[in-house]
């Protein structure tokens, strides 16, 4: 009786429920799966931000050497007028855009820095480490999902503003459902305004397939780790030790897909479900999506913008592209 009483308690705030109900929907299906939203708590921050320094992992070397590298090209494309409004989607630990946020402040004393993110480690982290390195930057946060952030700055300022999506954060959806996250993006913007997207283009496949399935184990630790949230935020008890890492980089499609494999047959329980693991059963972790110029190009007029330059690092594995919201 005490133990179900107990594991109750852990739904009943409703960020919790939340959370379970999106989880209970992807483990309820034939093919299981898990939302990616829910990999960023403060321990998943921490796993991500040892995966973008890991030597497999070269997504972020080549979108770091572009912002390092072409800052003043890239910032130039933005043509924007004093004050300046800069909005980042997922901004993370905010590294990359480090170098653009320092090149604006050289010359702008008025320039407002956005983040949106959905950990609010993060975000921290994130606004400590900018007002120490650039104290002239306003930086307004804001806690939460990607559009309700949007909408929110919408109804704060209508002037011009840039929207920035970096990291191949677009990647973690499906082709379609990247497409219409562009045109709900549009949807909050006014004509003339840009966005700034990360892709990562198609390649070798092997470069791809090693990106996600490093010689640590980071990628294994980062996936389990959502497993070790839902038993602490939801009293579930997953054994991270009976699930293994396994991804595929399907070069025809451009898709890397991740994967946790049971390996043993097994049950997990839940507050108010269990959840059946057969032997070899995969939970479906995460997509990345690889992209060819011409379809990002398309992507853009397929959705209200119109595409203005394209910044590639020195051995074109990765883009930056900047589009106009017409
Ligand atoms: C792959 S990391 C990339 C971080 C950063 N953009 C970069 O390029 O280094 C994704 C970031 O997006 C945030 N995120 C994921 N889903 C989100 C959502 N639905 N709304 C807001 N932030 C989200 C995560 O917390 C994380 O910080």
């Amino acid at each position: 009786m005490y133990m179900l009483s107990k594991r109750n308690d852990s739904l009943t705030s409703e960020v919790n429920r939340s959370f379970y109900d999106d989880v209970m929907w992807g483990l309820r299906r034939s093919e299981k799966c898990l939302p990616s939203k829910y990999f960023y708590d403060a321990q998943g921050d921490v796993l991500f931000q040892k995966i973008m320094r890991c030597p497999e992992y070269y997504l972020t070397r080549c979108e770091e050497e572009i912002l390092r590298e072409q800052t003043a090209d890239v910032a130039a494309c933005f043509a924007l007028k004093e004050p300046i409004n800069i909005v980042e989607l997922g901004a993370g630990d905010g590294s990359k855009t480090f170098h653009l946020l320092q090149f604006l402040t050289s010359s702008s004393n008025y320039v407002t820095y956005h983040p949106i993110d959905i950990s609010s480690h993060i975000l921290n982290h994130l606004e400590e480490d900018l007002k120490e390195k650039l104290p002239r930057l306003q930086v307004k946060s804001y806690h939460g999902d990607y559009f309700e952030g949007l909408a929110a700055i919408q109804q704060q300022t209508d002037l011009p503003k840039v929207v920035l999506f970096l990291g191949a954060n677009i990647g973690n959806m499906s082709k379609v459902d990247a497409t219409q996250f562009c045109s709900r993006m549009r949807s909050f913007l006014n004509k003339g305004d840009k966005v700034l997207v990360g892709f990562d283009l198609v390649k070798n496949p092997r470069i791809i397939q090693a990106a996600y399935d490093d010689e640590a184990g980071l990628t294994w630790q980062f996936n389990t780790n959502l497993l070790t949230r839902m038993n602490r935020e939801l009293d579930a008890n997953f054994n991270e030790e009976l699930f293994e890492h396994y991804c595929h980089y399907d070069p025809i499609s451009g898709t890397c897909s991740s994967y946790l494999v049971s390996l043993l047959e097994h049950r997990v329980v839940f507050p108010e479900d269990e959840i059946h693991f057969g032997k070899g059963e995969l939970i479906h972790m995460e997509v990345s999506q690889k992209y060819l110029q011409a379809e990002i190009d398309e992507m853009a007029t397929e959705t209200g913008f119109l595409p203005i330059d394209s910044f590639a690092d020195k051995r074109g594995w990765f883009v930056d592209v900047l589009w106009e919201a017409q």
